[in-house]
């Protein structure tokens, strides 16, 4: 476990390939990711999820929305939008739903979407497969979230594109724990 969280990395959508996890596989890299810390249990996170030709007609839509943002731009442009969107073998939006009037806080309900969202990284690599959480500029796009029936008070969290490292990707920078941690005294202001 150790050696697989110090491993652990996202792989660009450049490297997913087929295959990505499917049926039961998909419904458990699920399952597990709902394992999260959540103060009072809101559950304040559903997921949308985009197979096949559903995932095809949802990249077509960022293509046009693109298109209908930038006019001047060339459609090839616009078909890159939708590739990135559709090349990866599942496409999961991680939306999170909260409960204003909870006892809970808005705050610590993200937090818990959060906690989902790199469960199900950790999830889906711990079942074989690679992914990458992105949220692009249509997570936040009034029109996509309509088309994508995100609810008014819903943030898109991220989109996380699963599927096959074609390659390992390489490592990155890592933050330095010296500038990070510190321990707590007394008397300090
Ligand atoms: C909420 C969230 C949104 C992100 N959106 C994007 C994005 O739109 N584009 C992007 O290149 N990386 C985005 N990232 C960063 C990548 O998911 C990832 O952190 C980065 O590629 C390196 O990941 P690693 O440290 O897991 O290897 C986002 C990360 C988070 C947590």
């Amino acid at each position: 476990m150790l050696d697989f969280l110090n491993q652990r990395r996202s792989t660009p959508l450049a490297l997913l390939t087929e295959p990505g996890p499917q049926n039961d596989e998909l419904s458990m890299i699920l399952q597990l990711a709902s394992r999260v810390p959540d103060h009072r249990r809101v559950v304040p996170w559903r997921f949308v999820v985009f197979l096949g030709a559903a995932k095809q007609q949802a990249a077509k839509l960022i293509g046009q929305r693109f298109l209908e943002l930038n006019p001047k731009s060339d459609k090839s442009k616009a078909d890159l939008e939708s590739h990135k969107f559709s090349k990866s073998p599942v496409v999961i939006a991680l939306v999170s739903s909260p409960d204003s009037t909870h006892k809970t806080p808005v705050w610590e309900q993200n937090l818990t979407v959060g906690a989902v969202g790199q469960n199900l990284l950790l999830a889906s690599n711990a079942a074989g497969f690679a992914g990458v959480w992105l949220t692009c500029w249509y997570a936040y796009d009034q029109n996509i979230r309509q088309q994508f029936q995100v609810k008014g008070f819903e943030q898109i969290a991220g989109f996380f594109h699963l599927g096959t490292a074609s390659e390992q990707p390489i490592e990155r920078p890592r933050p330095n724990m010296e500038q990070i941690v510190s321990y707590w005294k007394p008397g300090l202001t």
